[in-house]
């Protein structure tokens, strides 16, 4: 009677094991088999109605079950396991022989690319680059540069002040005086930064944009040097077949002053719509530096002698690139960016 039981548990056992698919299947079978209230057990908590001395022959009737359906189940759970394991692996299978997805790469923008050979180019000539800060006080951006509170120069830059005192700079030419007052001499540096005008926003103004500040301070420095220095830079930026200009102008900081216009690249100088016309295209105003300049930073004018020149960043990565409206270097439209 009780072998009966014992066979129909184990073969049940046996066939809920053989089809589970998976541990959760298999936990089933052992609670529903194994259990506090599963069917082997019940049948050992029947014990106490079998007499007294079938008890040790049924007894181990129902452990050798209890092992085997415990051993049976052990295996099942193993070979579930590798199977899980192995689809697992198959899942994750990595052809290492494919070819690497392209990362896409960001791209340098025109100004960076102008900055960069700007940098190129005068480091090359000896010159050290120095940044200077963009709220600057009165002083720096106007007063020391020679350019009086009453100057009509100060009305010309319309300027975004913090207050009284503290402005936005309009211009980069205010680290000259930063590092003018260092007292090391001499001098070579280049400067570049960004500056700010009150200017509305059209194809060839922003109320932000970005100058190049250039400064030489030495004892023997004249304004052939200047021409030298700028026509080599002009050279080495638009190619070897570049000539320049100088036209005087005026600044407050420097005298004399000029305007260096450089031969139209598109047309070499035969005019072109490109140049207007003109075969000539404007590019950076320079000068020597105002003795009264050097002596506001405490360097003798005698002693010393210097040249400056300011570049608009903007103007040569347009020039350059041939880039019509400058509103195109503030959007940052990839299919814009792209293109260098
Ligand atoms: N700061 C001038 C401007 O914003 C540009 C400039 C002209 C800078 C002549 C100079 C210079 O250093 O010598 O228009």
């Amino acid at each position: 009677m009780i072998q009966e039981t014992l066979n129909k548990i184990r073969e049940e056992a046996l066939k809920r094991i053989n089809e589970s698919k998976n541990s959760e299947s298999l936990n089933e079978v052992r609670v529903a088999v194994l259990g506090k209230k599963g069917s082997l057990t019940a049948v050992l908590k029947g014990m106490k109605d079998v007499a007294a001395e079938e008890r040790p022959k049924v007894g181990a009737m129902v452990n050798e079950v209890r092992s085997e359906i415990e051993s049976l189940m052990e295996n099942a759970r193993v070979k579930l396991e590798t199977l899980a394991m192995n689809a697992r692996l198959e899942n994750e299978k990595i052809d290492v022989t494919l070819p690497a997805k392209g990362i896409k790469m960001g791209h340098r923008h025109p100004n960076q690319i102008a900055l960069e050979e700007m940098e190129r180019i005068f480091t090359g000539l000896g010159y050290e680059v120095v940044e200077g800060p963009e709220v600057e006080r009165d002083y720096y951006n106007f007063e020391a540069l020679n350019i009086p509170a009453d100057h009509p120069a100060k009305d010309e830059q319309d300027t975004f002040y913090i207050n009284g005192d503290i402005l936005l700079r309009t211009q980069t030419s205010g680290t000259q005086v930063h590092e003018m007052e260092k007292g090391r001499l001499p001098i070579r540096m280049i400067s570049p930064g960004r500056v700010f005008r009150s200017d509305t926003v059209d194809a060839t103004h922003s109320p932000c944009f970005h100058q190049v500040e250039g400064l030489l301070i030495d004892e023997e420095v004249s304004f052939s040097d200047l021409k030298g220095t700028l026509a080599e830079f002009a050279k080495e930026l638009f190619g070897e077949d570049t000539k320049v200009k100088f036209r005087p102008h005026h600044f407050p900081f420097t005298e004399p002053s000029a305007e260096m216009d450089v031969s139209c690249f598109k047309c070499g100088g035969k005019g072109c719509r490109f140049c207007k016309g003109e075969g000539w295209i404007e590019i950076l105003g320079c000068g020597m530096v105002h003795p009264h300049v050097l002596e506001m930073s405490k360097i003798d004018p005698l002693k010393y002698k210097g040249f400056a020149f300011g570049v608009g960043l903007e103007r040569i990565a347009l020039l350059k690139y041939e880039i019509d409206d400058m509103r195109l270097l503030y959007e940052n439209d990839e299919r814009f960016l792209e293109q260098f």
